[in-house]
């Protein structure tokens, strides 16, 4: 089947001309290709390979474009990059590689487009689509990947013994792109995924994050992370969550599967979310319970503090990782930390003083924390699941309500400590900060509403009680 329909973009045609012009045969191949077949959108980048000198059609290309881009050339790795358009178009002469198992730097030599494509990743992602004038258009996939994304299989080109050894990095790879795309690794791949597990340890942290921030962007996660399990990588990557596996029981008492339920969480955020950090937080929100479980003949299992600890391990996490240490992270643990408070707020006679008190702690993150405690809802019990939605339907509104009475969500304190300072003739001193805080907790409690006069009037009966005068002339 010829593929022409894949390169209307003038982008190819250009190519076209410049590799005949060298006299090089070249292909666009890999993403772009398995991106199309699939129907996926895709824009951002377009692997060339030439069979030849990627470099030099590269700089060919640049010349016969408009303003001549500027070429990036990497040198070390005998590529070189174009932007044009707002497409990173990345130029590669086909290569035979041969690793050291060791590390990850191959050493390279020059290759056919059988050597390129050999070498590559997943058969779907060894296709090639020829882009030279006299062949334009005509699909080169030797490993019939075709078949593979119709039967939504991941599939090595070798032995996957030697591609995954290759490149470690293939085995999260395959991982991701079976999350992302829904499909099935092939059971030979997995079982060479599941044997060499252990060879991620030689991958950056960075480039692992790349493949397990796009499983947890993914439609449904749990696909990903159980495979991820199953095949001893999550031990190896994040071992906070292998360790909520299992149910233990004394007594006759059990607990749930930690693990599984943080599953369900996680997909369940992720029906009502595209924010990738809340995601995380439902990830990691009972990692905490490993740690801190207990058993008592009274009371059963407990996990008392896991949402203090949890916060605290998001932080070793995300620094082990090397994932952002900065506000993402700080959101992430103040999520897990408070991940509790709402459950707690859902069972008992909401009071309109709890829910201030829950907007003033979450802050801007209210609306995200209630969307991850409806996610926590995992029971299997019809009647808890309708009651448990039900109470957090009520704790909303209620959020709203007061929310509209007395905006403590990003709470200013309604008298200025200069204010207080003015009225009162006072140098910088503790009173300030003890009638702040009582108005501050009046208003939390609902004796006075979020109203500067109301505080104003709270901050001279208070400053009268501490015992101080007034001294702005009324
Ligand atoms: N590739 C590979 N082994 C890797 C990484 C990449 O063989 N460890 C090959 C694959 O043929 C892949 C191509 O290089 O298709 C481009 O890699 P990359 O841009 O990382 O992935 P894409 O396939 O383009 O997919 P995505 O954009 O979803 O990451």
């Amino acid at each position: 089947m010829n593929y022409k329909h894949a390169l209307i973009a003038p982008i190819f045609q250009r190519i076209s001309k410049s590799a005949d012009e060298l006299g090089l045969d070249c292909y666009v191949i890999g993403g772009f290709v398995r991106d199309f077949i699939l129907e996926r959108g895709r824009e951002k980048d377009i692997d060339i390979v030439a069979i030849g000198s990627g470099i030099a059609l590269a700089k060919h290309v640049a010349k016969n474009l408009p303003n001549t881009p500027k070429v990036q050339v990497f040198k070390t790795y005998g590529t070189a990059m174009i932007k044009y358009e707002g497409v990173e178009l990345e130029f590669v002469g086909a290569r035979k590689e041969s690793y050291n198992p060791d590390s990850r730097n191959p050493s390279v030599e020059d290759g056919t487009l059988e050597d390129d494509q050999n070498r590559r990743d997943f058969t779907i992602n060894a296709m090639a689509i020829s882009l030279n004038s006299a062949t334009y258009g005509t699909l080169l996939d030797p490993f019939n990947g075709l078949k593979d994304l119709a039967e939504k299989r991941i599939k090595t080109p070798l032995d996957p013994a030697i591609t995954y050894s290759d490149d470690p990095l293939r085995m999260l790879r395959a991982i991701r792109f079976a999350t992302q795309l829904n499909f099935d690794i092939e059971e030979a791949s997995f079982e060479a995924i599941k044997a060499q597990s252990d060879r991620i340890d030689i991958i950056t942290k960075e480039r692992i994050n790349v493949e397990l921030q796009k499983i947890v962007e993914s439609q449904t996660p749990s696909k990903g992370f159980l495979l991820l399990e199953k095949t001893g990588l999550l031990q190896r990557i994040i071992p906070e969550l292998t360790d909520l596996k299992g149910v233990d029981v004394q007594e006759g008492q059990k607990h749930k599967d930690n693990f599984y339920h943080t599953l369900e969480v996680v997909d369940n955020c992720s029906k009502h979310t595209d924010n990738v950090w809340l995601r995380w937080a439902a990830l990691l929100h009972d990692i905490g319970k490993a740690p801190t479980k207990r058993f008592s003949k009274k009371v059963g299992w407990t996990f008392h503090g896991h949402e203090l600890k949890g916060s605290q391990m998001v932080y070793h996490l995300f620094k082990r990782l090397k994932m952002p240490l900065n506000d993402k992270m700080k959101y992430v643990q103040k999520l897990v930390f408070m991940s509790s408070r709402p459950i707690v707020l859902a069972q008992e006679n909401i009071t309109d003083a709890a829910v201030r008190r829950l907007v003033f702690d979450a802050g801007e993150y209210v609306d995200d924390l209630m969307t991850l405690c409806e996610a926590d809802i995992t029971t299997k019990n019809p009647y808890k699941f309708k009651k448990y939605h039900n109470n957090f339907k009520r704790v909303r509104a209620k959020i709203v309500e007061v929310e509209e009475r007395d905006k403590v969500r990003d709470f200013q304190p309604p008298v200025s400590g200069e204010t207080i300072m003015k009225t009162f003739d006072l140098k910088p001193s503790k009173e300030i900060g003890i009638i702040k805080e009582f108005i501050k907790e009046s208003i939390l409690e609902g004796v006075i509403p979020n109203d500067p006069q109301k505080a104003f009037e709270l901050m001279i009966q208070k400053g009268t009680d501490l015992g101080l005068t007034r001294t702005d002339g009324t």
